[in-house]
């Protein structure tokens, strides 16, 4: 593992778990985070719930994720939330180009990487979400589908020094129970490293390529094993501290 690549654990609470609910649920990311080394973890609440996790993440080793957001800093968009207020909120995170956004609300791979040039420009981390469908993945077109994914931001990270977090996230295996095997992920995780060194090896050796889709307590450690597989993009798990935690213990062992 290269030093400065943290093993990353990021939670996804997708639209479960408003400003109530999601206090006691901050509340147990907080009590295992205490006692890890060496492992980052992230949560992402929905926005109205940000303010309200932000407290209760307060003083603790827990970063604060963004789900989305608007490429403007500020102007008539209803309905839409800024890097700026995410930043106001606490947030030193954003999700962006999720497989969600991409599937229902037309998110376009150059409306992905307007979305993470605006984070950067925000002072924000962008997760950036790459990942092909399962007739992709049947047609034979992962990699082809993947790279034009990465290959739409590629210019926008390498120009920043912020080390972002890629997450490669297969859409057939997002909250289907459905996994990629170690090796189906490695392959992937391998090529994207292997397109970031061709546009710099420093790149390369910055970017935490995380891995998404089903990940559980069962399958994580095989998973975090893989050379390239820097951590992971929890969606259903993330929504369980106890589940969460034993995620986040198996990226110790990295
Ligand atoms: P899942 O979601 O873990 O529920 O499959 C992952 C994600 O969508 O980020």
């Amino acid at each position: 593992m290269n030093p400065s690549r943290t093993p990353l654990i990021a939670g996804n609470w997708k639209m479960f778990h408003g400003g109530q609910s999601s206090v006691p649920l901050a509340a147990g990311v907080v009590e295992f985070a205490k006692e890890l080394t060496n492992v980052e973890v992230v949560v992402a609440p929905p926005f109205t719930a940000l303010a309200a996790v932000a407290a209760e993440l307060h003083g603790s080793p827990v970063g604060l994720a963004g789900q989305n957001l608007h490429p403007k800093p500020e102007g008539a968009y209803t309905g839409e939330i800024s890097g700026p207020f995410l930043r106001e909120c606490g947030c030193a995170w954003v999700i962006v180009g999720h497989s969600e956004r991409r599937q229902y609300f037309g998110e376009t791979d150059a409306v992905v990487a307007d979305k993470v040039s605006a984070a950067l420009a925000n002072g924000l981390i962008p997760i950036a979400c790459v990942g092909e469908t399962l007739a992709q993945r049947e047609a034979g077109e992962t990699l082809r589908v993947v790279k034009a994914q990465v290959e739409a931001f590629l210019d926008v990270i390498a120009q920043s020094s912020e080390a972002v977090a890629i997450a490669y996230e297969p859409v057939w295996a997002i909250g289907t129970g459905k996994t990629a095997g170690p090796a189906e992920a490695e392959e992937v995780h391998a090529a994207i490293r292997t397109w970031l060194a061709n546009k710099a090896q420093s790149l390369a050796d910055r970017t935490r390529i995380l891995y998404g889709g089903s990940v559980k307590a069962d399958n994580a450690a095989a998973l975090l094993a893989c050379p390239n597989v820097d951590g992971a993009l929890v969606g259903g798990a993330s929504l369980d501290p106890g589940s969460f935690g034993a995620i986040a213990r198996a990226a110790q062992a990295k």
